[in-house]
């Protein structure tokens, strides 16, 4: 993140009257070497997201595009994103040009692609427990000795507080969250914990993994006692359970995904309304496709939503929409990110 680069980007979100997306989420791939039970990625290969030079040639445009638009942060995602052979170099660039970069990853590669992983601004590596088997059933991989092996190498080039633990938490793995919080103390980390919900994607539904009525108060609970006996560790927004109850996105709580975080899929197309439905597409560049006619009318439908957004609690487009919809909850993330840097 270069201050030079944030001080010219909120000149143009000053200039828009902030109508300007300020973060893309880049699925860098849709493959996953993991199986985790409660995702809808994790089929090598069920998605065929061919690598060609002349995809990495436009995404590096991409990446240019992002920064004249001025776009303040950019997610690698996926998928698992590293293994995209790209994505370390995608990094190493959006860096360059000042852009905020983060990463979740479930931390299988970190070792290979140091270099590019040292590159980000946070670094999050999902880790639901330090159990092995418990691990293993949640992620569908014996692979949490390999992963916690890596992260101790890649720590050795990140500074404090700028590697983040996520941990996807039910009543299955919510008492092993303590063990992780005072790993996370022991070595300057961020434990981010982020209740089971259920992941849509184009229509395609995963089994019924969310909680329910007093198993979200007691995650709720659960959490705010971790926060208060790591109080520079554990990071979750409290108004996220209140959503959760309510039933995820609705009218009185809009997405501000289809706005605010743009969806950049392997190919360098960017999607609309957002990264789990698509009703428009175009590889145009950025700028042309948030002035089109057909991006505005979708962009116009975000407050009173879409049928399929109804019920759905997904936490990237959570976060987004906190900020833009309650000027206390953006006030809130702030002054959490701060207390912990
Ligand atoms: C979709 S993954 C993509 C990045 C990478 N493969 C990883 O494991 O971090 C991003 C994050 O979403 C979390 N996640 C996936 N499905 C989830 C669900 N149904 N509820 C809560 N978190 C979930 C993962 O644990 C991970 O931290």
């Amino acid at each position: 993140m270069k201050y030079s680069y944030i001080a010219k980007s909120l000149a143009k979100h000053v200039a828009s009257g902030f109508k300007l997306p300020y973060m893309v989420m880049f699925e860098t791939t849709l493959m996953c070497n993991e199986y985790c039970e409660y995702c809808i990625f994790g089929e090598e290969g069920k998605f065929n997201d061919l690598k060609t030079r002349a995809e990495r040639e436009r995404i590096f445009k991409r990446i240019r595009e992002m920064a004249e638009m001025g776009i303040f942060a950019l997610s690698f995602s996926g998928g698992e994103p590293l293994l995209n052979p790209n994505t370390s170099d995608y990094i190493a660039r959006a860096a360059d040009l000042g852009l905020w970069t983060s990463m979740p990853t479930n931390g299988l590669l970190i070792k290979k692609y140091a270099d590019g992983v040292a590159r980000l601004d946070m670094l999050e590596v999902s880790i639901d427990s330090l159990n092995r088997q418990r691990f293993a059933k949640r992620r569908g991989l014996d692979g949490l000795p390999t992963i916690l092996e890596n992260l101790e190498f890649v720590l050795k080039r990140r500074r404090p507080f700028t590697t983040q633990i996520n941990a996807a938490v039910n009543l299955e793995n919510l008492d092993d969250l303590p063990e992780l919080a005072e790993f996370c103390r022991q070595r300057n980390l961020v434990l981010h914990p982020e209740a089971v919900h259920n992941v849509m994607r184009a229509g395609e539904l995963l089994p019924d993994f969310e909680l329910h009525g007093a198993q979200i108060d007691r995650v709720e609970l659960g959490l705010r006692n971790l926060r208060t006996a790591y109080p520079k560790n554990v990071r979750f927004y409290t108004h996220y359970y209140e959503f959760y109850r309510n039933g995820g996105f609705g009218p009185k709580f809009p997405c501000r995904h289809p706005s605010k975080l743009v969806s950049m899929k392997p190919d360098g197309s960017i999607h609309l309304p957002c990264a789990f439905m698509t009703l428009f597409q175009s590889q145009a560049p950025l700028e042309e496709i948030f002035e089109s006619e057909p991006a505005k009318k979708i962009i116009a439908q975000e407050e009173t939503l879409w049928d399929f957004c109804k019920g759905c609690k997904i936490g990237c487009p959570y976060e987004v929409s906190a900020f833009t919809n309650s000027p206390a909850l953006a006030i809130e993330s702030g002054l959490n990110f701060l207390r912990i840097i």
